[in-house]
């Protein structure tokens, strides 16, 4: 059976606490994930400088007409980043767009995984209602997988309850992506939806994303160590 790989994600707006992270986290993750808040506050070159040669999930949920969404992967291919993101409703036209921009940008060997963003799990039956959809956040997942995996994502980022119907629907080929993890016995925060790391391997998610379990922890190396295992043995 396939390892699920853990991403620690490193939400901080600063430089040095994100180094610091990174650092102590080698040889314990199998990716870093920066996003929004320390691309905003640091700008692109940070994101170099703390991702190094350690492979980086890029999050930057790019949503916008495709040729925008194609021009901005393009202006990122610089960076190798091994994980990005889109969001699946933009359409077809979009993810095709940016599926396009990887291929001719990208060196074929160091081809970034294409990944779109299904609903947001801050999304609930009311927040889907409320911008004009009536299909329960399950059936929304599943009908954006399907669209973004037809028009050319290489995976999915879902929430852990997602995995099984999306398995169901779509078989192995989805890279799927995985957030809301909580490691038995410490803090959900404001996660919702959550399962263990174990659980999530045992559903079939390919990657785990964890980030305060990890950062916020007495020592992140040995917390990540501990997820590790946890995986090891699911
Ligand atoms: O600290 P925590 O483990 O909750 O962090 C989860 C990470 O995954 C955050 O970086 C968050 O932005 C991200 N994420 C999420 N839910 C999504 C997509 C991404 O929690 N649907």
């Amino acid at each position: 059976m396939k390892r699920t790989r853990l991403i620690a994600a490193l939400d901080t707006q600063s430089l040095e606490q994100a180094r610091a992270w990174a650092e102590a986290l080698d040889g314990h993750v199998d990716a870093i994930k920066l996003g929004m808040e320390f691309t905003y506050a640091q700008g692109l070159n940070a994101l170099r400088q703390v991702a190094g040669d350690r492979p980086l999930f890029l999050d930057l949920k790019l949503h916008d007409i495709p040729n925008t969404v194609a021009k901005g992967l393009t202006s990122l291919a610089p960076l190798g980043a091994s994980l990005l993101t889109i969001h699946a409703s933009g359409g077809s036209a979009m993810i095709a767009a940016a599926r396009q921009a990887i291929d001719a940008a990208y060196p074929p060997l160091h081809r970034p995984v294409l990944l779109a963003v299904t609903v947001l799990t801050s999304l609930d039956q009311a927040g889907l209602h409320e911008i004009g959809i009536e299909a329960s956040p399950r059936e929304q997942v599943v009908r954006l997988g399907r669209l973004a995996m037809m028009a050319g994502a290489d995976g999915l980022v879902c929430s852990a309850e997602e995995i099984a119907p999306l398995r169901d629907a779509l078989g192995d080929a989805p890279v799927l992506v995985v957030p809301g993890i909580r490691p038995a016995g410490t803090d959900a925060n404001d996660q919702k939806r959550i399962m263990t790391p174990r659980q999530a391997a045992q559903a079939g998610a390919d990657w785990i994303v964890v980030g305060r379990p990890i950062t916020q922890a007495a020592d992140p190396a040995a917390a990540a160590a501990a997820i590790q295992a946890e995986l090891a043995s699911a």
